[in-house]
């Protein structure tokens, strides 16, 4: 490989992205905004969005954080056990995308998820006749092993879905496992897939190394060597209904470097450096734009975007934090060589 390679590519979008709200959304929208066009919000707020209207207003905010940047955030709802029809019906008048099931007590915000998938059974019918994606945080609660949690999820809860709502398009949100990588490879064509940074490049190891490493735990939780393989060959596969999810979580550092730390890596700075690392590093630079820029909107049925971006392979030291001195946001390898970066960020708009 050449030192001063570069690529062409199509504006990317992020399919799953947390931007949180307040001066946490000022801070992380706009280094999302300067490489992505577009990006799937997710909806995990304090109180969640759980209607058209929060949702709007949601997105009223992100796109003021954004300035004159050329971004559209995508809106999602925030599926509980008293989402009805209506509301989503309503949602999907409203713009809003895509809705979210969250597990209850399965992941960040996600005590007013769903209890039991049976109680919103009327909600998704409503979804497969209006084509609303239905979007999977797929880890199963409660005394499961926390490595086992979404394989789990696949044969207990999801396999059983995709029966009775064959026609539901369904996003499994960051899979992190070869049981999920066979899954949707083998899968029907309403059935995709979204792939962390973190889950391609690192295994358990990495939350463990020399002492607990607070900025490698996400959930579902990184996994053995073995199951990032399996992610590694699905990314580089010909499987055109697996694209780019960075699940960029921002949490302060106070609420990462705790006793009880909080589940989410930020990378919505760097994502681009990130995944090419991985994508090179299994010789499968040639399918990066597929992941990164086509087959999100195919699945969804959108436009791909028509701009272009160049990615660069040169080096270049990451900050060691982002904000507010006093409790700042720490970007995963913070303080790392990364060996790519974006020669040109977008044009405003
Ligand atoms: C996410 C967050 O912090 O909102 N955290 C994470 O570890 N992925 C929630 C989620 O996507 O499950
Ligand atoms: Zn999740
Ligand atoms: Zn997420």
């Amino acid at each position: 490989m050449n030192s001063d390679m570069t690529l062409t590519i199509t504006q990317p979008d992020d399919w799953h992205l947390h931007v949180r709200d307040g001066d946490m959304l000022k801070l992380v929208v706009p280094h999302t905004a300067a490489v992505f066009k577009r990006a799937i919000i997710m909806p995990n707020l304090k109180p969640p969005i759980t209607n058209a209207a929060m949702a709007n207003a949601y997105k009223k905010r992100i796109v003021a954080a954004a300035g004159n940047q050329d971004f559209t955030p995508l809106m999602t709802l925030y599926l509980t056990d008293e989402t009805t029809p209506n509301i989503i019906s309503e949602a999907k008048e409203a713009g809003v995308i895509a809705a979210k099931l969250y597990p209850a007590g399965a992941t960040t915000n996600s005590a007013a998820g769903v209890t039991d998938v049976k109680k919103i059974y009327q909600s998704l019918e409503a979804m497969q006749q209006l084509n609303m994606p239905l979007l999977v945080h797929g880890e199963v609660t409660g005394d499961v092993d926390v490595f086992d949690r979404e394989a789990m999820y696949i044969d207990n809860i999801l396999i059983p879905l995709v029966k009775n709502f064959p026609a539901l398009k369904i996003v499994m949100e960051h899979i992190t496992t070869q049981q999920a990588a066979e899954y949707v490879s083998q899968a029907g064509e309403n059935i995709g897939a979204t792939i962390t940074p973190q889950h391609l490049l690192y295994n358990r190891n990495a939350i463990l190394s020399g002492g607990i490493r607070p900025h490698y735990y996400c959930l579902p939780i990184l996994k053995r060597e073995q199951h990032r393989q399996a992610l590694l060959a699905l990314v580089g596969s010909d499987c055109n209904r697996v694209f780019l999810g960075t699940d960029s979580a921002p949490h302060s550092q106070h609420a990462k470097e705790s006793d009880c730390g909080c589940a989410g890596c930020y990378s919505a700075y760097h994502a681009m450096p990130l995944y090419l690392e991985a994508f090179e590093s299994v010789n499968a630079l040639d399918k990066f734009e597929a992941f990164a820029s086509f087959n999100g909107p195919d699945f969804y049925g959108l436009p791909r975007n028509t701009s272009k971006i160049q990615l660069q392979k040169k080096s270049w030291t990451l900050p060691e934090s982002f904000g507010d001195a006093a409790d700042p946001l720490v970007p995963l390898k913070a303080g790392e060589t990364l060996q790519w970066q974006v020669k040109n960020s977008k044009e405003a708009k």
